[in-house]
């Protein structure tokens, strides 16, 4: 069983990975120890760069008792252009589970396929499933996770975080608005999705689109991968940056979240990031809880 994802997760499956999360959370609060996945190993295989995932899955993993081993591109032999393949399945008979961060989403199922041990996606260009789990608690933590609350994704809809986001929103029964310019490609697969099980609008301005939200998110205009085009995309975005104008549109107990890392006066303001109404931290934070969750779940010990 991978998790390469977020379209691959039952409504279900949402509620109890997230009530699990809850519960590791206060346990890990408490300071209660837990050695469900003592003797157990985690391969990390990153091409990208991180800090929240790669930390939060090591120290996760450390925390359950486990242990993990990291291979970048630049440490391993997939910079010499060693098939994903061949890494998958070496990687599958050491490791009891693999979490990878690719650009290439195809890569990372030729990775699962090869592999014996469950995937994890750590992101890729696609989808960051991990992210959208750590999106959702922080919306329950903050009773915005409820049918009907509406969620507006600012900006850059065409993206794993987008992707992932409109995938569990719509899981969750939320109205999803999309904010972003004509030129931004929604995807349609990821939109059929989100449409199949709940109400999503597009909109191209962002001051009309945040009207009564519940939620604003945002994500950097300039994704891995993406530097050739950073002028053509920070110039394309701009009308679509969070700020406190377009907070002034949501209710009044509204939240802003941003699954970071944040580009301060691009994407969103100072003011509205460091404000009161940003969650930004709790999320980051709940990376921790919700992959513990999904790697106690995907080794069959919850
Ligand atoms: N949000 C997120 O995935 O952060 P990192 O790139 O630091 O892992
Ligand atoms: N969309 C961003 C997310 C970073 C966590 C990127 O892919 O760079």
């Amino acid at each position: 069983m991978d998790f390469l994802t977020t379209t691959g997760i039952s409504k279900q499956q949402l509620h109890s990975l997230l009530q699990l999360a809850k519960n590791l959370k206060e346990e890990h609060k408490c300071g209660k120890p837990n050695n469900s996945l003592a003797g157990k190993t985690l391969a990390l295989l990153f091409e990208k760069p991180s800090t929240r995932t790669l930390a939060s899955f090591q120290l996760g993993m450390a925390q359950l008792g486990g242990s993990a081993t990291l291979l970048s591109s630049s440490n391993s032999q997939l910079s010499r252009g060693e098939p994903m393949k061949d890494t998958g399945a070496i990687l599958g008979r050491y490791a009891d589970i693999i979490a990878a961060r690719l650009y290439s989403h195809a890569d990372l199922e030729e990775l699962a396929q090869a592999s014996s041990s469950p995937v994890i996606n750590a992101l890729t260009d696609l989808d960051h499933p991990c992210q959208a789990l750590a999106a959702l608690l922080t919306m329950k933590e903050h009773n915005k996770l409820f049918a009907g609350s509406k969620f507006v994704f600012a900006g850059d809809c065409g993206f794993n975080v987008a992707n992932a986001l409109m995938a569990a929103t719509s899981l969750a029964g939320m109205e999803i608005t999309l904010a972003c310019p004509r030129e931004c490609k929604i995807n349609e697969e990821y939109l059929s999705f989100a449409r199949s099980r709940s109400t999503v609008e597009v909109s191209h301005d962002l001051f009309a689109a945040a009207k009564d939200a519940d939620v604003i998110y945002t994500d950097t205009w300039v994704s891995m991968g993406q530097e050739e085009e950073k002028e053509k995309r920070m110039q394309m975005f701009l009308p679509f940056q969070v700020n406190s104008q377009v907070m002034k549109e949501a209710k009044k107990g509204a939240i802003f979240m941003h699954d970071l890392p944040a580009y301060r006066g691009k994407e969103v303001t100072a003011g509205v990031i460091d404000g009161p109404q940003s969650t930004i931290y709790d999320e980051a934070e709940n990376r921790l809880h919700v992959q513990k969750a999904l790697m106690l779940h995907l080794l069959g010990k919850a």
